[in-house]
C-alpha cells in the first residue's frame, strides 16, 4: 500500500474514533435537554464512525496475535499509568482545576487494575476460565468475576456496573 494511503487510513482510524466518542457525548447533551430523538441520532451516527474506524484498522495491521496484543496492551497501561496520568495530574494540580484531578487520577488508578488483568491474561491466556467482567460506567474500573458492593475507585453503587459477557 503507498505511504500516502497508509497515512490516510491512519488519520480516517483517528478521525472515525473520535467523531464517535464526540458523538456519544453530543447524544448524552441532547439527552440531558430531554431531545430524545436527537440522542438517537448521535447514538446512530456514533455507531456507524465506529464501524468506519474498525474498517479502517483492518488494513493498519495494528491487531497482531492475541498474545502480542495482551503484551502491547499491558505496556500501555503501564506506560499511561506510571509515566503519562502522573505527569498530566501534576499540571492539572498546578492549575488547580480540582474536578479534572479527580478524572486523571480515578483513570490512572483504573488502568492500573487493567494492567493486572492483562497480567494475568498472559500468564496462560485464561485458558480453561469463564469470567464475566464488571465496568463501572463511572470511572471504568474493571472487576473481574465480582460484582462489587461499590466501586473501590469511585464509589459509584454496584447499579452503576455494566456486566461484560
Ligand atoms: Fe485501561
Ligand atoms: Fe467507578
Amino acid at each position: 500500500m503507498g505511504r500516502k494511503t497508509d497515512k490516510n487510513l491512519y488519520d480516517a482510524y483517528v478521525g472515525e474514533s473520535k467523531a464517535h466518542q464526540r458523538l456519544r457525548a453530543f447524544a448524552a447533551k441532547a439527552e440531558e435537554e430531554g431531545l430524545k430523538q436527537i440522542a438517537k441520532l448521535f447514538r446512530a451516527i456514533a455507531d456507524a464512525e465506529s464501524i468506519h474506524a474498525q474498517n479502517h484498522i483492518k488494513f493498519l495491521d495494528l491487531a497482531k496475535t492475541t498474545q502480542e496484543n495482551l503484551r502491547y496492551s499491558f505496556e500501555r497501561e503501564i506506560s499511561i499509568n506510571e509515566i503519562t496520568y502522573p505527569q498530566f495530574i501534576k499540571e492539572a494540580e498546578e492549575e488547580q482545576v480540582s474536578e479534572v484531578i479527580t478524572s486523571f487520577s480515578h483513570s490512572r488508578d483504573v488502568e492500573a487494575g487493567h494492567a493486572k488483568l492483562y497480567k494475568k491474561a498472559l500468564e496462560h491466556l485464561l485458558k480453561g476460565e469463564n469470567t464475566d467482567y464488571y465496568v463501572c460506567q463511572i470511572c471504568g474500573y474493571t472487576s473481574d468475576g465480582i460484582l462489587p458492593e461499590e466501586c473501590p475507585i469511585c464509589t459509584a453503587s454496584k447499579d452503576k456496573f455494566l456486566k461484560i459477557d
